[in-house]
């Protein structure tokens, strides 16, 4: 049974650690955060639901590297959340220096762990991570495309007054505006969405798709945590059971769709070894042309993050 450490115990940290909790999958769950007692009050809150919900993964919050000793995996949600008005990207200059200390401060106590990052701007917060933390690309990298992804689903379940649970969907590129989900891949149990969906009806669903952390950023004045909390913990069960299941994953790409030198949204399968494969679709051209733009404006963000001599 595995030790999971969580940075950051906010809104995203915290509810990361109590889905995962409530999986009962791991031994023990380490909840981090500069701001100790808030760490300590939240797993204590979870472990008193342990009795009520059934679950024995013990939670200890700390502000203490030392307590993360020896951890298989590693989420790091540390950082600020966007306000309203902000880019994702308005937060590079205080998460890339919050992410980078904080990499360097988990790998004094934990040799080779697993590391999926959070924080925002995601694809370029993992590419630090990865920089920092000199492990190898398959035990570093980002949650996005689960959220992404769930959110389309989500939206299509509405528009067709079907269960969520038979939409199954693939979205590829950045974690921002610039994300393609993509229609020809998206299926409401095996039937091609594209049969059952209006195209206009669907061009919609996509654009709110691509402004869905926006949308919840309006609507609650910081950004959303219960899908992405959920869906950090879904890639650590995937991890920690070995289960090769494949999820759209901010990934290092080596030359896959033609990217090298840069993270970006991609399908893998993920297993006991993080990403165990990054699958390469046969893209038509115009879904090509979409995915190049978006890794252009994470290459930009990529260039800014260079320019700070942080790694
Ligand atoms: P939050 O403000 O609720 O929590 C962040 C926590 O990080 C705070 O408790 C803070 O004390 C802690 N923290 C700050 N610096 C730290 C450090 N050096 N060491 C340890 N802890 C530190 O924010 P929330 O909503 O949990 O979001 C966290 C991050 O996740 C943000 O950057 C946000 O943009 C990002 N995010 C990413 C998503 C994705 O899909 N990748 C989805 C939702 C949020
Ligand atoms: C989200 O998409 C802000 O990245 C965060 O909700």
């Amino acid at each position: 049974m595995s030790k999971v450490t969580v940075v950051g115990a906010g809104n995203v940290g915290a509810t990361c650690a109590n889905v995962l909790a409530h999986k009962d999958i791991v031994k023990e769950v380490v909840l981090l955060d500069i701001k100790g007692d808030l760490a300590r009050g939240k797993a204590l809150d979870s472990w008193q639901q342990a009795p009520i919900d059934y679950y024995s993964t013990a939670l200890k919050g700390t502000e203490k590297y030392k307590d993360t000793k020896g951890s298989d995996i590693v989420v790091i949600t540390a950082g600020i959340p966007r306000r309203p008005g902000m880019s994702r990207d308005d937060l590079i200059s205080t998460n890339a220096k919050i992410v980078t200390s904080v990499t360097e401060s988990i790998l004094k106590y934990s040799k080779n762990p697993i590391i999926i990052i959070v924080s925002n701007p995601l694809d370029v917060m993992t590419y630090a991570a990865h920089k920092v933390s000199k492990l190898k690309p398959n035990r570093v990298f980002g949650m996005a495309g689960i959220l992404d992804t769930a959110r389309y689903r989500a939206f299509l379940a509405t528009e067709l007054n079907v269960s969520p649970k038979d939409i199954q969907a693939v979205l590829m590129g950045g974690h921002g505006d610039t994300m393609v989900p993509l229609p020809r891949y998206t299926t409401v149990a095996g039937i091609p969405v594209l049969e059952m969906i209006a195209k206009d009806k669907l061009k919609a669903i996509v654009e709110r798709t691509k402004k869905g952390g926006g949308e919840l950023v309006g609507l609650m004045g910081t950004s959303a945590w219960y899908a992405p909390g959920a869906a950090a913990a879904q890639m650590v069960e995937a991890i920690v059971k070995d289960e090769q299941r494949i999820f759209p994953v901010c990934a290092k790409l080596t030359g896959q769709y033609g990217l090298k030198d840069i993270f970006l949204g991609v399908p893998v399968k993920l297993g006991k070894n993080g990403i165990e494969q990054v699958l390469e679709l046969d893209l038509k051209a115009a879904e090509k042309k979409l995915l190049i733009k978006s890794a252009n404006h994470v290459k930009k963000v990529i260039g800014t993050f260079n320019k700070m001599k942080l790694a």
